[in-house]
């Protein structure tokens, strides 16, 4: 292929903790990745990948990964009775956002000194990449998974999975690592995703004229914030 004659465009790309951010148009806005983290390490293997479609707006499966409140009712099987009803801590950082699900085991800290706690395995940590990343931290692997809106009701997501570092020396296998992979897909994500669905086939009625988030929903009222203003008040 001749490069030069391809209609190749040179984008701005930048590679911060293992993740590459690109950006399209416009001169690139290097103030947004003051807060970029260092999520990997280059020893970090990544061990599998997966990709689900659904008939669904990419907002509403973005704002499945936003809040707690649905845990106890949606997940009553699948992830409750390991976690806590809508114990979370939410937080906005610019544009981006985490929220922190607390597993029952966290109690386990509380007899521990502050500087010996350590949140890994305790606790599942979502951060949401304005407007359609999240990169999910778990026991013993990250995902990472790209949002991507075929059209406004139908919705692509790519994930690939890194496997955390040796802990006290002790190497995390792929089999136990992808076991991890399987609950947090076939259960907990397969439930978020249906809800989803089923949230579309009722956008359009026009028994609802707005929607009210709750307190707890702040990342979910954020991303619309952000959203809304990207996209010049419409
Ligand atoms: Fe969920």
């Amino acid at each position: 292929m001749d490069k030069e004659t391809a209609g190749l465009k040179e984008l701005f790309a930048v590679e911060r903790g293992g993740l590459v951010y690109v950006q399209q148009e416009d001169t690139p806005k290097l103030d947004t990745l003051e807060t970029a983290l260092n999520f990997f390490e280059t020893s970090q293997p990544l061990f599998h990948q997966s990709d689900t479609l659904d008939e669904a707006n990419w907002k509403l499966l973005t704002e499945t990964l936003l809040e707690g409140y649905h845990i106890k009712s949606l997940h009553r099987e699948s992830f409750y009775p390991f976690g806590l009803d809508n114990v979370n801590v939410v937080e906005s950082f610019g544009q981006n956002s985490r929220v922190i699900y607390p597993f029952k085991r966290i109690e386990k800290l509380r007899f521990l000194r502050p500087d010996e706690r350590a949140i890994e395995g305790f606790a599942t940590l979502v951060y949401h990449l304005f407007p359609n990343v999240s990169v999910s931290v778990l026991s013993k692997h990250t995902s990472v998974t790209v949002i991507e809106p075929l059209s406004p009701s139908r919705t692509q997501m790519f994930s690939c999975y890194i496997k955390h570092v040796a802990k006290n020396g002790t190497e995390i296998s792929h089999e136990e690592a992808l076991r991890d992979v399987n609950f947090v897909n076939q259960s907990g994500q397969e439930e978020d995703r249906a809800a989803a669905r089923d949230i579309q086939e009722t956008v359009t009625t026009s028994a609802n004229s707005h929607l009210t988030f709750g307190y707890y929903e702040k990342a979910i009222v954020s991303f619309h914030q952000q959203l809304q203003s990207e996209l010049g008040g419409t």
